[in-house]
């Protein structure tokens, strides 16, 4: 089966957990295209997808949104799981991502699961407005991604498809 995974991405930290979901899912024998959102037209030949963004604001990158509202009848038409990645540590919401989005999401798309991961943090990258935002509630350079935590999430979906 040929799986493709979305991993909308400002600073590189979702779109690197995209290539690791990636050779998980192919190192368990399964083919994977892995793209961002708005260089993704054609879902047809994929047989399941992941999507995920990273959060800002308690909510999805636009592009990803986008995406899943433009192509919502295919993505619900083949298993689906959503990621979102954001947590960074002190400074971080009480509710790292809205729990409207989530159910929102989940229901455009039919998902099988939504799962959050850790975010990295590099506060040198940020425009300065956000920079100062950043470091208004405390936030440090971080890089709380858990790759365990991923690769055993992904291998979950390996079991499903397989
Ligand atoms: C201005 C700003 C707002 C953020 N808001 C949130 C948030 O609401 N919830 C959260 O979990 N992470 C939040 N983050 C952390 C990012 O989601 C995290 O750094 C993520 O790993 C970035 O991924 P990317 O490099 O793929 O864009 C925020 C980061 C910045 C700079």
């Amino acid at each position: 089966m040929r799986v493709l995974i979305v991993p909308a991405s400002r600073f590189g930290g979702t779109a690197e957990i995209g290539r690791a979901m990636a050779a998980t899912l192919r190192a368990e024998g399964l083919d994977v295209d892995v793209s961002q959102p708005d260089q993704m037209f054609n879902l047809s030949p994929y047989g399941a997808h992941i999507i995920g963004s990273s959060v800002y604001f308690g909510e999805w990158l636009d592009s990803a949104v986008t995406f899943v509202e433009e192509h919502a009848a295919e993505i619900r038409s083949k298993p689906t799981w959503l990621f979102s990645s954001g947590p960074f540590g002190p400074g971080t919401p009480d509710e790292p991502i809205r729990g409207d989005v989530v159910e929102r999401l989940t229901s455009l798309t039919g998902a099988v699961d939504h799962h959050l991961f850790g975010g990295r943090l590099e506060l040198d990258r940020l425009p300065s407005r956000e920079r100062f935002m950043a470091g208004w509630v405390g936030a440090q350079d971080s890089d709380l991604r858990d790759w365990d935590e991923i690769e055993q999430w992904t291998k979950g979906i390996a079991a499903t498809l397989t």
